[in-house]
């Protein structure tokens, strides 16, 4: 036990196992068995006393010489397997970095969104400030307050979705607004009595049967002014100009008396086909003319349900669907295609 040659041995065959270690694993295996806790090199220093005496420095000497020289082998060893493991990884994990890269597809807005914007544009040179109102609307401004009572039956013109009831009495229960109106009464009520020019859009509600022309959600604009002296004539002038703007400057629009309860007189406005140009074609079903809003001049009992004595004040109002005239503009046939998240027909536009 304990001999020089057999210290000799175990050097010998551990730097032969060495060379044959070629992957960080084996090397660690090679550590375990020579240097680790029970490999052999610490085996062998453990002997040192148990040999004679005078056998005993000689012996230590050596084993540390040889674990020393071990050590420094191994080390060598582990710098040459990582230096050539990195370059396999080099090799075979290389990304081509002038590969092109894959495009990235912008999105762009939809196109309610960009026919509200251009709305925006047109009604603001003509001095119209975009007002907010919100989508749970209470009866009361929904209804009551344009001058359409409980019972009215010209609430059956708008079909409702109503929330559950939150407030105290009947004109308290609150709606999905059936239309963008309501805003008139809260513009009217928080401006009083400054004169007002604003546009509220909105998406509106209507629990309906949904068709190719009909969807139960759709977004209105919604017109109104207030002021001293405000006549019909403004109106016609508003809605020619808009109508010029938008669909092109040849168009000519005409007035046809209409009922609304919240406008005294109420009209609808058409305007010249877009497409035949007036002559008739499948679009405007041969008349001719395309139906552009609804409007009128602002009921004295709206006028005064704001805040504003109709005795002084007068004022117009409007609104229209927003989908439609695209419609009409890009001949889209289907108005659930707005809501249908379908890229094919978002991407067109
Ligand atoms: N609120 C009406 C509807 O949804 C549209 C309308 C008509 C708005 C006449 C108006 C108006 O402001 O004066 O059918």
């Amino acid at each position: 036990m304990g001999s020089f040659d057999e210290l000799e041995q175990i050097r010998e065959q551990a730097l032969v196992d060495l060379t044959g270690a070629s992957t960080t694993a084996a090397l660690e295996a090679w550590e375990d068995r020579y240097l680790g806790r029970k490999g052999e090199i610490t085996l062998r220093a453990r002997t040192v006393g148990q040999l004679p005496q005078e056998n005993r420095p000689a012996f230590g000497q050596r084993v540390n010489e040889i674990k020393r020289l071990l050590v420094q082998a191994y080390e060598a060893r582990a710098e040459e397997i990582s230096h050539a493991e990195l370059e396999t990884r080099l090799a075979t994990e290389a990304i081509d970095v002038t590969l092109p890269g894959r495009p990235v597809t912008p999105g762009h807005l939809h196109l309610t969104t960009q026919a509200l914007r251009e709305l925006y544009a047109i009604f603001g040179k003509m001095g119209f400030e975009v007002y907010e109102a919100p989508d749970v609307e209470l009866e009361a401004y929904n209804f009551d307050l344009l001058n359409i009572p409980e019972y009215h039956p010209a609430r059956d013109m708008w079909d409702t979705f109503w929330v559950k009831e939150t407030g105290e009495g009947p004109s308290n229960r609150r709606l999905l607004r059936t239309h963008t109106s309501p805003g008139q009464i809260r513009a009217m009520r928080e401006r009083c009595p400054e004169p007002i020019r604003v546009i509220l859009p909105g998406k509106c509600y209507r629990y309906e049967q949904i068709t190719v022309r009909a969807e139960h959600q759709f977004y209105q604009l919604e017109g109104l002014a207030v002021g001293r002296g405000i006549t019909m004539t403004d109106l016609i002038g508003t809605i020619a100009q808009f109508a010029r703007m938008f669909y092109g400057p040849d168009r000519t629009v005409r007035v046809r008396g209409s009922y609304f309860p919240f406008t005294e007189p109420s009209v609808e406005v058409d305007t010249e086909c877009i497409l035949c140009g007036g002559k008739g074609c499948p679009v405007c079903k041969y008349t001719g003319w395309l139906e552009v809003a609804g409007a009128g001049m602002v009921h004295p009992v709206v006028l005064e349900n704001g805040g504003y004595d109709p005795e002084t004040w007068s004022g117009f109002a409007f609104g229209f669907g927003v989908e439609r005239p695209s419609m009409m503009k890009y001949n889209v046939q289907d108005i659930r295609w707005f809501y249908g998240n379908d890229l094919r027909f978002l991407r067109r536009f």
